[in-house]
């Protein structure tokens, strides 16, 4: 089992994490990174960074691809139970629970599930979850759960049955050398039709490392060919913005749809 609990227990650092914010935004994220270089630390990188302010991919919108997409995730059902993995608490979760789908999450620092609850006003309990390390926040209702706890945890049996993923922020936020057994685990959770929106960025990563983290579409084929059919749903130029952002001359987002091989 990984070392999550650290990552939890930095919550009760924040003062330390507060210091870091009066280098230049450059020197923090240098320092973050040397401070989170190892495979138990892999959470505690993005709770510095939302304890520093640097969450700039947060938004509380549903995410635009979300939004253009979700017949492609539906596909026919009125309602389904949706997987949003290193949710973060992005504005797709309180969106998809009000249109009364079944909402799953997993983010990996709990203070940011906590903000999510209290910002939107949800009812919730909290309960704590050994087999996790971390704790499972649930609406009153039932149909939001959110586990604050490592992603490669979990299992089917502490998700049920999964419809639909929306990834967004989530592989291309995992270190390359995770990648593999981040399919692997989604492979485990997803049920048999299910339907899965992928969002990934290219561009050229001797320039810049993310995250987001540069992932070819060759790597995309090669990580889901065991089971799934893979095709590309948009691409689109975003070298504009990636040069003011990242200084790189070129970058392309790219949206899949990922759906069950055909046997
Ligand atoms: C780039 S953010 C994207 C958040 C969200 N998907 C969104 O679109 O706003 C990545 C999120 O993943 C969380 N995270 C990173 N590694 C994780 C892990 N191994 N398990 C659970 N959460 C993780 C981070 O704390 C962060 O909130």
């Amino acid at each position: 089992m990984r070392h999550f609990k650290h990552d939890f227990e930095m919550t009760n650092k924040s003062s330390e994490v507060e210091d870091t914010v009066q280098h230049s935004e450059h020197n923090i994220e240098q320092n973050i990174r040397l401070s989170c270089s190892g495979v138990e630390d892999r959470v505690q990188y993005w709770q510095a960074r939302w304890a520093t302010g640097q969450s700039q991919w947060h938004s509380e919108k549903p995410h635009q691809y979300l939004v253009k997409y979700l017949d492609q995730l539906v596909t026919g059902d009125a309602k389904i139970r949706i997987f949003l993995p290193l949710c973060g608490k992005a504005g797709d979760l309180n969106w998809l629970y009000q249109a009364g789908h079944t909402v799953l999450g997993v983010e990996g620092v709990p203070f940011v599930v906590e903000q999510f609850f209290r910002e939107n006003k949800i009812e919730h309990e909290k309960t704590s979850m050994q087999d996790i390390n971390g704790w499972k926040f649930q609406s009153k209702d039932g149909r939001l759960t959110i586990y604050a706890c490592d992603f490669f945890l979990l299992t089917p049996a502490i998700l049920g049955p999964i419809d639909a993923v929306y990834d967004r922020g989530a592989l291309e936020a995992v270190s390359p050398n995770d990648r593999i057994n981040y399919v692997r685990v989604m492979q485990s959770l997803v049920g048999p039709e299910f339907r899965y929106v992928l969002n990934t960025y290219e561009y050229d990563d001797t320039m810049f490392q993310g995250p987001p983290r540069n992932i070819p579409r060759d790597e995309v084929f090669n990580l889901f060919a065991d089971f799934c059919e893979v095709d590309i749903l948009e691409e689109e130029d975003e070298s504009d913005a990636a040069a003011d952002k990242f200084n790189l001359e070129w970058m392309v987002k790219v949206v899949y749809l990922l759906k069950p091989a055909l046997q």
